[in-house]
């Protein structure tokens, strides 16, 4: 029988030094203490770093002997082989990439052999040296000199080998041989680019000879006690920046500190203090911070006996072109833009991140749900179909050869992060069903760790055990979240929320304000933190584009922000979902509530910067400072009076003045104030005339002329100047390019690969029953049908000639009783390509739905096609402005189209044709129309998050029956 090392469950490491905190040892107190400034482990004389370049072989199958004469690649590491050209990426989701029959990997197993040569100096070779591997996916064999010294797996584990016996007086080889299969492999289904080889850092480090082999450090709210695994007494520094607090030798490993004023760690004000321990000629600098942990008995997660939420995201290592190796500059930005958008949660999705990663988080401030490196997720499917499985005999959940292989996943997490004051949960992995081996990981960690919490979201599955802290679910429903915080005691945790693919999220605000409004629930992860992509000569590529004989397309082209971390308007919504402060207008009494969410910080620690817009000009604007304590609100009085009347609106705007922020800010509207009609609309037209001929009804004046084609009862030209401004005549249209987020309901509104479920929207026939013309004003009756299908809308049309050439519209529509909610309702249309520059008075100045605008205000902006394209990696619709009064199209002369309303309007601009946007898979491959295709819109339905979550909520859809729809259009500039 092939049975081999690798595909034997019960055997994980070789060699492998036991698991234990992280550090880097240094060899004075001083070198010690810059460590805190960038965890740069370089700083260390006693640190050999071993990333940069090597020898590569890259052997298609399993292979025992290397091939010295064979021609050696170089390399750089760390690195994934795949995005090196050495194997095609492969991106498969819930499916694994090989059959199911554990413990055996497919016998096609290419090796990755890894070579490089490193000299020590003298110092070195008097104490011993050890090898550690920060991430290798998935096991491997490592040779000192020729001589194999262990084995490891468990991609996302830290690996620690000595290999002091090892060791030449000169030059040493370091030869590494990775198997892209090990039966980890089962337990490594993320949903994620499959990726090979020596990932993460590797480095060696020098210790004396005795020396302290583990330390655990726990914090409280102002003690911190310490065990240390060492013979000899040890002695212990606590510094406060540069002022030494503590120096206190340490007897029998044990011992506590006590301090009696202390800045408390918490993710919004991270305090840290740098520890340092001296042992045998070693020292060890920690960063910790002081804090405590609790539950009260509402439910809530307590910091320091305060109730946060947790604004959280989660966290994929992804890159366009390093696939899972982040450097550690690029690590730090991702952490900064986090902040950026006010997030202070990180679930490390579905594996440990580095210590790095962990480092910054206790600096910068972020609540992390560690998570272990399992999911075994593609078990659903293991006889087709789709069925989680709980205690069950064909699960490796429950076998009992694979329990160390789950244990020692949490273990060697537990032991090496579990001095992160940033850590709050502990996760026992995703999406692996429930079965004994998770009650023995629970109980590992819970009795291991007194301080943090525990959740696993497939504990829900077998009614949340008690050994569970916290409760834990992805993506409800908010009325299915609102049940399970009822009937639930402990915390309620959303692991996963808001599915963030493509243009959206747009529900994000609303699972905030439960978050707030409810007790026991503390918060969750928005799915996820960035767009899995490929990048290849500037085109990004997805599942499907490297045949893999089984993927998921564009499903993980899902981050909040895209692949190179530049934003999106979902990107600004959730900016605005989580922003620190609240604000409500009482119109009748001319005070403004504002409410502080942060959880620590009294807003009288920021300025407040407000300003009092009509019409989108600043009339009036201040600065204040409010005492209010964290998690408490404030009426205040507005310093200025109302105008009497405005054009278009009233707002007024509050931004906190902090370093580092997005431009968010809260936008309030005046509603009380009435909207003056400058123009003289209503007045009969002058110098008007109204020709009926053959094919044609023609509406104009000296300056513009309407045309309308008699058998299709459209508005076919705008004829200004002698020219015909239109390119595609005003159509009535209900579809939009779908989004992500629609590809469920995609299937209902159009004729997809199914030819049975959809009202076919996008396959519409325009039928005109009649048109007629009379006095100034030409009606229309008529329906919208997709093919195949009764009409979905019928509608009649008023077209009415006023005063200085504009053309009023007034649509009223029917939609069918039994049509499906539609995805927008409006006129459709092309003018000339020129005209591709705009102005207009509405929501700005990105893109912005009705769930997903909290940060677009009201104003006037400027744009043009090109700004208004999103380049989400599968083509979509985006470009949509809400809550418009007015929009004017022009061309470089400044001759153009203008739309205006005595209600609002959505609309769009663009350079792309519905049906391209619709039918393209890549960006790379949109044509651009040959004209400016533009929408104005009665309404456009929400984005919500329904590509993994829940349906798009019902007040976000245009689900009205009878809608009533009026602009006026207009050209001018000549
Ligand atoms: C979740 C899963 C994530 C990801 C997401 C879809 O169920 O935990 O890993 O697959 O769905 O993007
Ligand atoms: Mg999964």
């Amino acid at each position: 029988m092939n049975k081999r090392e690798w595909q034997d469950p019960t055997f994980l490491s070789k060699g492998r030094e036991k698991e234990r905190a992280f550090y880097i040892p240094f060899e004075s107190l001083e070198s010690a203490r810059k460590y805190q400034d960038n965890f740069e482990n370089e700083k260390s004389d006693r640190f050999f770093s071993l990333c940069g370049e090597w020898d590569f072989q890259y052997v298609k199958e399993i292979c025992d002997e290397f091939y010295e004469d064979e021609k050696w690649d170089k390399i750089e590491v760390p690195s994934c082989i795949q995005m090196l050209g050495y194997e095609e990426p492969y991106y498969t989701n819930v499916n694994y990439p090989h059959p199911i029959d554990p413990p055996y990997v497919p016998d096609e197993n290419p090796c990755s052999i890894y070579r490089k040569h490193f000299i020590l100096n003298d110092e070195w070779k008097k104490r011993r040296t050890f090898l550690i591997f920060e991430g290798v996916n998935s096991g491997y064999y490592v040779y000192i000199n020729g001589k194999e010294i262990g084995y490891s797996q468990s991609s996302h584990n830290i690996a620690e080998f000595e290999i002091t016996g090892y060791l030449n007086e000169a030059e040493n080889e370091i030869m590494v041989k990775v198997l892209k299969w090990c039966d980890g492999s089962y337990l490594e289904d993320q949903d994620f680019f499959r990726m090979t080889g020596i990932f993460r850092d590797v480095y060696l480090i020098s210790r004396e000879n005795d020396h302290i082999r583990d330390i655990s450090i726990v914090t409280g709210e102002e003690n911190l006690k310490l065990k240390i695994e060492g013979e000899k007494e040890a002695k212990v520094f606590l510094y406060d920046e540069e002022t030494l607090l503590e120096e206190r030798i340490l007897e029998k490993g044990r011992g506590e500190i006590v301090l009696k004023t202390v800045k408390k760690w918490t993710a919004e004000t991270p305090n840290l203090y740098t520890l340092i321990v001296a042992y045998a000629g070693e020292y060890l600098p920690f960063r910790v911070g002081f804090r405590s942990i609790s539950v009260s008995n509402k439910g809530e997660v307590l910091i320091n006996g305060s109730p946060i939420k947790l604004k959280g995201i989660n966290y994929h290592s992804t890159h366009p072109t390093k696939g899972h190796t982040l450097s550690k500059e690029e690590v730090r930005n991702d952490l900064i833009l986090m902040k950026k958008l006010n997030i202070n949660a990180i679930r490390t999705s579905h594996y440990p991140q580095t210590p790095y990663f962990l480092a910054l988080c206790d600096e910068m401030g972020f609540y992390v749900i560690d998570e272990a490196d399992i999911e075994i997720h593609g078990f659903v499917s293991m006889y087709s179909g789709w069925e989680y499985k709980n205690y069950s005999k064909d699960w490796i959940t429950d076998n009992p050869l694979w329990e160390e292989a789950f244990v020692e996943r949490v273990r060697r997490m537990y032991e090496w992060d579990k001095n992160h004051v940033s850590i709050l949960m502990w996760s026992l992995g995703n999406e692996s069903g429930y079965g004994s081996h998770h009650d023995k990981m629970g109980k590992w960690i819970k009795e291991r760790d007194g301080l943090r919490l525990l959740h696993y979201e497939g504990a829900n599955q077998v009614g949340n055990p008690k050994i569970f802290d916290v409760v834990s679910y992805m993506y409800p429903s908010l009325d299915k979240l609102k049940e399970i915080s009822k009937e639930e005691k402990r915390p309620v945790f959303l692991c996963e929320y808001s599915h963030a693919m493509g243009n959206g999220p747009g529900d994000v605000s609303d699972y905030m304000e439960l978050f707030i409004s409810h007790d026991n629930i503390i918060g969750g992860c928005i799915w996820e933190w960035a767009d899995h992509v490929i990048l290849r000569e500037g085109k990004r590529y997805y599942g499907g584009d490297f045949s893999e004989p089984t993927h998921d397309g564009n499903f993980c082209v899902d981050g909040l922000v895209f692949a190179d971390r530049s934003l999106k308007a979902g990107s600004r919504e959730v900016a605005a979902s989580y922003y620190p402060i609240r604000a409500k207008i009482m119109e009748e009494k001319g005070s403004l509530l504002l409410s502080n969410h942060f959880d620590f910080i009294n807003l009288k620690e920021f300025e407040v910067k407000w300003w009092l817009e009509v019409d989108g000009e600043v009339m009036k604007e201040g600065l204040f400072r409010e005492d209010i304590e964290p998690h408490s609100e404030k009426e205040i009085s507005l310093p200025f009076h109302l105008p009497k009347e405005h054009q278009f609106a009233t707002t007024l705007n509050l931004k906190l003045l902090r370093e580092g922020d997005l431009d968010t800010r809260i936008q309030l509207k005046f509603l009380s104030i009435p909207r003056k009609s400058e123009r003289l609309l209503k007045a009969p037209p002058f110098n008007s005339y109204f020709k009926e001929e053959k094919t044609k009804i023609v509406l104009g004046n000296e300056e513009v002329c309407y045309t309308f084609d008699k058998n299709k009862g459209i508005l076919e030209e705008i004829i200004y100047g002698e020219k015909n401004l239109l390119r595609k005549p005003f159509l009535l249209t209900a579809f939009r390019p779908p989004t992500d987020n629609d590809r469920k309901i995609k299937m209902k509104w159009g004729l997809f690969e199914d030819n049975q479920s959809a009202w076919n929207l996008n396959k519409t026939f325009h039928k005109c029953y009649e048109i007629k013309k009379e006095g100034h004003k030409v009606f229309v009756t008529g329906a919208l049908s997709g093919v195949a299908r009764v009409p979905y809308a019928r509608y009649q049309a008023i077209y009415e000639l006023l005063t200085s050439g504009y053309l009023r519209i007034r649509i009223q529509a029917e939609i069918d009783e039994k049509c499906i909610w539609l995805p927008r309702f409006g006129m459709e249309f092309a003018v000339k390509r020129e005209m591709k520059k705009f102005s207009y008075f509405g929501k700005g100045f990105y893109e912005n739905y009705e769930d997903s605008s909290h940060l677009s205000p009201i104003g006037k902006y400027e744009s043009d096609t090109e700004k208004e394209y999103v380049p989400y990696v599968k083509p979509q619709e985006h470009g949509n402005h809400g809550e418009t009064v007015y929009l004017q199209i022009y061309d470089e002369d400044g001759i153009g189209l203008s739309f205006e309303t005595d209600e609002v309007f959505s609309f769009k601009v663009s350079d792309y044709s519905t049906e391209e946007l619709t039918v393209k898979t890549h960006d790379f491959d949109l044509v651009k129309s040959k004209d400016t295709e533009v929408r104005i819109d009665y309404r456009v339905s929400g984005l919500g998050s329904n590509s993994c979550g829940p349906e798009l909520l019902p007040k976000y859809r245009l689900s009205e029956k009878n809608i009533t729809f009026e602009f006026y259009v207009r050209p001018f500039g000549k």
